[in-house]
């Protein structure tokens, strides 16, 4: 069953003179199973999207249907806990947002507000925290007192401690060194592919997003403007230049290579893999 938005339309301070559209009646449809990037410029409205998914917004005309979840607009929505076990939403800047007294703590925050054990919350959290790479020695700092990619891999591990059905990640890379950010997008790459989570990720980055993303939303001014296969997009010059989409380096790349006779596969979506067939073609 999709993620489906229906008409859904939100309004930042409905009724005040200042009051603000950021959706504008949005149909969307989110294949669950994969892993689909939100793509777009700064304010077109994609945080306010991803944030109806866990219902920490509410739509202010409209409804979204997520699992066995329909919220809607200005009704007192049940099981939003429920809910919010089942879609973890990391978010933008979630580095802000941790609180506890040691990073365990904060970790197992999540887990033991749904009900679990503290010692079992606890060995959830120090799994989680080993999946985003943070090292036992600091479990018992303060997470006040981590670098700001640290903190956001803590954030990270809050959300993967609760193991929701679908991860929703507000840019999470945005601010990690490169091998930071690299690490990060080959765990949601597992987490998607090894234990079939729905994931969705707002991101800037579209060389990730070709490498990495089944599907592809564009929100454009708090409209929908694209949403199909990745590769459909970044194959049409057009509607690039259409959407205001640099055309990601790696796409330019293979595309010399289609052009000067090499047979890259339209699996090979990433530089290794693109350099792999091409070095294999070369040696032939
Ligand atoms: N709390 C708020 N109150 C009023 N307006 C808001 C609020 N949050 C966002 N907006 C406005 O709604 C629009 C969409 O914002 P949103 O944060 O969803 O954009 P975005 O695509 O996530 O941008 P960015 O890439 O900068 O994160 C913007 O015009 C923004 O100014
Ligand atoms: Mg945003």
């Amino acid at each position: 069953m999709p993620i489906s938005f229906r008409s859904l339309t939100y309004i930042y301070d409905e009724g005040m003179p200042y009051a603000h559209t950021a959706l504008k009646d949005i149909d969307l449809d989110i294949r669950e199973g994969v892993i689909t990037a939100v793509i777009g410029e700064t304010g077109s409205g994609k945080s306010t999207l991803v944030e109806h998914l866990n219902a920490l917004l509410l739509p202010s005309r409209g409804s979204l249907e997520i699992l066995d979840h329909t919220i809607v607009a200005k009704e007192k929505n049940k099981n939003l806990k429920a809910l919010r076990r089942e879609v973890g939403l990391v978010f933008q800047f979630s580095e802000y947002q941790l609180f506890e007294e040691t990073i365990l703590k904060d970790v197992a925050f999540g887990p033991k507000n749904f009900g679990v054990e503290e010692k079992e919350a606890e060995k959830k959290a120090a799994e989680a925290l080993k999946m985003v790479g943070i090292d036992e020695s600091l479990f018992a700092n303060s997470p006040l007192d981590l670098s700001g990619g640290q903190k956001r891999r803590v954030a990270i591990a809050g959300i993967l401690a609760i193991d929701p059905k679908i991860i929703v990640l507000d840019e999470p890379t945005a601010g990690l060194d490169p091998s930071g950010a690299d690490e990060m997008t080959a765990l949601f790459v597992s987490m998607n592919r090894k234990m079939g989570k729905t994931i969705i990720i707002v991101s800037h980055d579209n060389e990730m997003v070709y490498s990495y993303a089944d599907d592809t939303v564009v929100v454009k001014k708090g409209e929908i403007a694209y949403h199909g296969p990745t590769v459909d997009l970044f194959s049409d010059r057009q509607k690039m230049e259409e959407l205001d989409i640099l055309e990601p380096q790696i796409v330019t790349f293979r595309n010399l290579l289609l052009e000067n006779g090499f047979s890259i596969k339209p699996e090979d979506r990433t530089l290794e893999e693109i350099i792999a067939r091409a070095a294999k073609e070369i040696r032939r």
